[in-house]
């Protein structure tokens, strides 16, 4: 099939590549010239496990381009997908300017029957939208359907190519066997193909990441209970999750939920509601255990200090979570610039996001290369993204370097009896 993904941010990237890969012609499009010039000289902009590979090898195979012309590549496609970003807008809903612009482009451009397929994060509604932004400029026959991605930053390949479900909003027969045509490669049996109508599928997304945003703010509302009745948050969490019909996976308490869905896709949900006169509270409390959660870690170390004027801290882990580069949302910001608001001094590590984290910190904070540097004659260390890198440390080591050995881990990777045997004071999150 000839493909053409309008936005190659996360989403539109990984999901170009992985159709290519599956030996589609896929044309990826963005009005970045700097991103699209990177894409075309085989560097990718984003840091995602194997994605350089297969980008180059679909490159190389001659499925996969790359261009700032919109027009051409969906002059040439039988499917459209409209990647491109939904922003935050003023009172909380997704800003729709760029897809129903993407939309009208598209319309303009299409010289034959087109499916235009909706990827991006969307308002229920938008199906109908984008059906009305081409209808207008054009009278070529096409469909519009649903297909919002439900990948996860750091694993996106694999949940791209081995989803646990791919969810298609469509009202046509002819656009439903195009997608079932396209996502063949992916699916087997206990991952299926969901066809559905376009406003389910649009409130699937939301409601997702709604739920799983619910699990982690209820497991940190856990966890402060834990800590106040002198229970253990593991604990309860392993008993919580063998329950079959509860689950282990999104229980882990830590600093909060971070990245570029979960708190934009909340908000989204509660301002669609509210649209239509219904108040989600218990979204509304899920964000604000949220808002809390980023600025524990901050309150601990002011309790146990006294005050964090003139001191200095370690920091290790910027991103809003390992493998990854992205610092949208992420919980090292309210840490950090808590630290900094209350005249401490700050010095990270993270694997990969040093380049990511100088445009939101810029000199504010210093950068250190290797994670023990980040220790040197600190008050205090900070354990904000459970990288790898960060689980098995050479205790002794820290302790050495650091004027004071007391840990803040945000993300409860240290056992908490074995940090006091070696000398630490301890904090973690829900933990006796
Ligand atoms: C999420 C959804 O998982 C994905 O389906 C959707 O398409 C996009 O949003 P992503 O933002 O990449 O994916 O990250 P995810 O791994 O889901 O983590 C989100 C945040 O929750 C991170 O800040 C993470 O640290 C936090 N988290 C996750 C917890 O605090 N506890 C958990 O148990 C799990």
């Amino acid at each position: 099939m000839r493909i053409a993904i309008i936005g190659t941010g996360y989403v539109g990237l990984v999901a170009g590549t992985c159709f290519a890969d599956s030996g589609n012609d896929v044309t990826c499009v963005d009005i970045d010239e700097r991103k699209i010039r990177m894409l075309q000289a085989g560097e990718v902009p984003i840091y995602e496990p194997g994605l350089e590979e297969l980008i180059k090898k679909n490159v190389r195979e001659k499925r996969l381009f790359f261009t700032r012309d919109l027009t051409e590549a969906v002059t040439n496609a039988q499917v459209v997908f409209i990647a491109v970003g939904t922003p935050e807008g003023e009172s909380g809903d997704a800003d729709l300017q760029y897809v129903l612009a993407a939309a009208e482009q598209i319309g303009k451009a299409m010289k034959q029957y087109t499916v235009v397929v909706d990827k991006s994060t969307v308002p229920v509604g938008t199906a109908d939208k984008v059906r009305e932004a081409i209808r207008k400029v054009t009278d070529i026959e096409f469909d519009v359907v649903s297909n919002p991605e439900f990948l996860k930053e750091g694993a996106a390949l694999d949940d791209f190519l081995k989803p646990d479900r791919v969810v298609i909003g469509v009202d046509s027969e002819r656009a439903r066997k195009v997608m079932a045509d396209l996502y063949s490669p992916f699916v087997r049996t206990e991952n299926p193909v969901l066809f559905m109508d376009t406003r389910s599928a649009e409130l699937t997304k939301y409601a997702a990441n709604a739920m799983l945003a619910t699990r982690i703010s209820f497991m940190n509302d856990i966890a402060a209970l834990c800590e106040k009745v002198g229970a253990d948050v593991d604990f309860v969490r392993k008993g919580l999750g063998s329950d079959k019909r509860i689950g282990y996976p999104f229980l882990f308490p830590g600093v909060g939920y971070g990245g570029s869905c979960f708190p934009k896709d909340v908000k989204a949900l509660v301002a669609t509601a509210r649209d239509y006169g219904l108040e989600l509270d218990l979204l509304r409390a899920v964000e604000r255990t949220n808002e809390r959660q980023k600025k524990l870690l901050v309150t601990k170390a002011a309790k146990h200090y006294g005050s964090l004027e003139g001191r200095k801290f370690g920091v290790w882990g910027l991103a809003f979570k390992p493998k990854t580069d992205d610092m949208r949302e992420a919980p090292s910001i309210e840490v950090i610039e808590g630290l900094i608001g209350k005249g401490a001094q700050v010095i990270a590590h993270d694997p990969v996001s040093p380049h990511t984290a100088k445009r939101v910190f810029g000199d504010r904070i210093r950068y250190a290369s290797v994670p023990y540097e980040a220790l040197e004659g600190v008050d205090g260390l900070f354990v904000v993204t459970e990288w790898n890198e960060f689980r098995h440390p050479d205790f002794e080591r820290m302790k050495t370097l650091m004027k004071s050995p007391v840990v803040f881990d945000g993300r409860n990777v240290y056992d908490p009896a074995r940090m006091r045997e070696l000398g630490f004071t301890y904090y973690g999150i829900g933990r006796r």
